[in-house]
């Protein structure tokens, strides 16, 4: 870090100045610190899988996939758990060993099977009926064993958005408790398919324990009933992901000991008091990794002053790289990177460049005197944000880079106007 910069007040990620990365790479820009995974990694390593044998950690690829991140999480030794064929190809290209991959999602169709099961990937977690007749036929056709967990929704409503709460009765994913050991009987008698064990997702952002807790009771009920209707042993129960991250102030991240601590402690007494040896007990989070190391860069170009009303300061880019505030009223907070640590002095709304009147980023923060050309530098945006990008309007989707030690590299290239029309049929 020179001095001059300092005193300049910029905002430096890892080191590196955002002033000078948005002028190397331009903006609308995507900047992650790899340390700050790292260390959520590291974090979670020694409350988890450094602390208890037979555990595994996959990354829920959804939060965030790019060539570049499964090669680290490939380094980091951690699993991936993927949701369509179209994340599989990529983590295959990647690199990325496919038996320490599992395949989730709720409609997965025959060409997703058969792309998961040619390449021999550890698991597929089957949810839907329709799943099992496929997997079957695609074993025979390769001549492989493929190993299931089949997920269930246990019925429990999580303290989060509707949109991202998956464990509830009314809800598209996992079977119901009830209904769960109809499909995996149907596994019994198969030789080509080897039963692991079951699967739960309660939903995304959470920040209460409780609930996981409450789920373990209706899987240890399950697993006592599948030990008495079937032969078959439960050698894995996967508790998904969904732990809660820092996006404002308002929000207060826990650490992954208060998750995991009395989570294990529970398993351990239930299989304790059986004398029994426990399943592979594995986890997938996503945002919890991936989130707080993301930040987002934009550029201020308009201003509009609506007096008595509020100052509207529109950046360059929006709802296109960032969907969240939009789509569940997700709250972020921002810094003028050009200006940190200068008092604040307004308070305004951070609107994007779209042609849609819900394109707001942040409803009302207090900055610094904001003009033309300030860098504005959105934290905590590394989950969901690129991953759920668009073209609407034909806005380009960023480039990513990433930092780490005071060094920066491009991940992800940005997009071209030529990349719009890239799959477009001229006549
Ligand atoms: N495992 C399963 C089966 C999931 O469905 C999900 C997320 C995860 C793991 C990872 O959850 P996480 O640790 O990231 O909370 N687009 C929404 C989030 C959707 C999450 C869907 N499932 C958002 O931006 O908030």
């Amino acid at each position: 870090m020179s001095k001059g910069k300092e005193m300049n007040q910029e905002f430096y990620i890892a080191g590196v100045s955002a002033v000078d990365l948005a002028e190397k790479y331009g903006t609308p820009l995507y900047v992650y610190d790899i340390g700050d995974i790292k260390e959520k990694i590291q974090e979670l390593r020694e409350c988890f899988s450094d602390k208890y044998d037979r555990t595994i950690i996959s990354y829920a690829a959804k939060a965030f996939a790019s060539i570049q991140i499964f090669q680290l999480m490939k380094e980091e030794g951690l699993h991936l758990d993927l949701v369509s064929g179209g994340e599989l190809a990529m983590a295959l290209h990647a690199g990325f060993p496919a038996e320490d991959i599992e395949l989730n999602g709720n409609n997965k169709s025959y060409e997703e099977l058969d792309l998961a099961i040619r390449n021999d990937i550890g698991k597929i977690i089957v949810d839907g009926s329709n799943e099992i007749p496929m997997i079957r036929d695609l074993a025979e056709k390769y001549d492989k064993k493929v190993s299931l967990l089949f997920r269930v929704s246990p019925g429990l409503d999580a303290d989060t958005h509707a949109y991202i709460s998956t464990g509830m009765v009314d809800s598209k994913f996992g079977f119901q408790v009830s209904q769960v050991l109809d499909q995996v009987k149907k596994v019994e008698s198969s030789d080509r398919l080897e039963f692991l064990g079951y699967h739960f997702h309660l939903g995304s952002q959470l920040f209460q324990n409780d609930i996981y807790l409450n789920a373990l009771d209706i899987m240890f009920e399950l697993i006592d009933k599948t030990h008495e209707e079937t032969q078959l042993e439960v050698k894995e129960l996967n508790i998904g992901g969904g732990f809660g991250i820092e996006y404002t102030d308002q929000d207060q991240r826990k650490p992954f000991s208060y998750f995991l601590d009395p989570i294990m402690e529970k398993i351990l007494a239930f299989y304790a008091e059986k004398d029994q040896k426990r399943p592979i007990i594995s986890i997938e989070p996503g945002r919890s990794l991936v989130g707080e190391a993301g930040y987002t860069l934009y550029r201020v170009g308009s201003i509009k002053d609506i007096e008595g009303i509020r100052k509207y300061v529109a950046v360059d880019g929006g709802m296109t790289d960032n969907i969240r505030p939009a789509l569940y009223g997700a709250e972020y907070d921002a810094i003028l990177a050009n200006k940190y640590k200068q008092p604040v002095e307004e308070e305004v709304r951070i609107c994007g460049k779209c042609c849609e009147s819900g394109d707001i980023l942040i409803k009302n923060i207090a900055l610094p005197k904001v003009e033309v050309g300030d860098l504005v530098c959105v934290r905590s945006t590394g989950a969901y944000g690129y991953s759920m990008s668009s073209n609407y309007n034909s806005l380009l989707k960023p480039a990513i880079v990433f930092v780490e030690d005071a060094k920066d590299w491009l991940a992800v290239k940005r997009q071209t106007y030529e990349d719009l029309w890239a799959l477009d049929i001229q006549n």
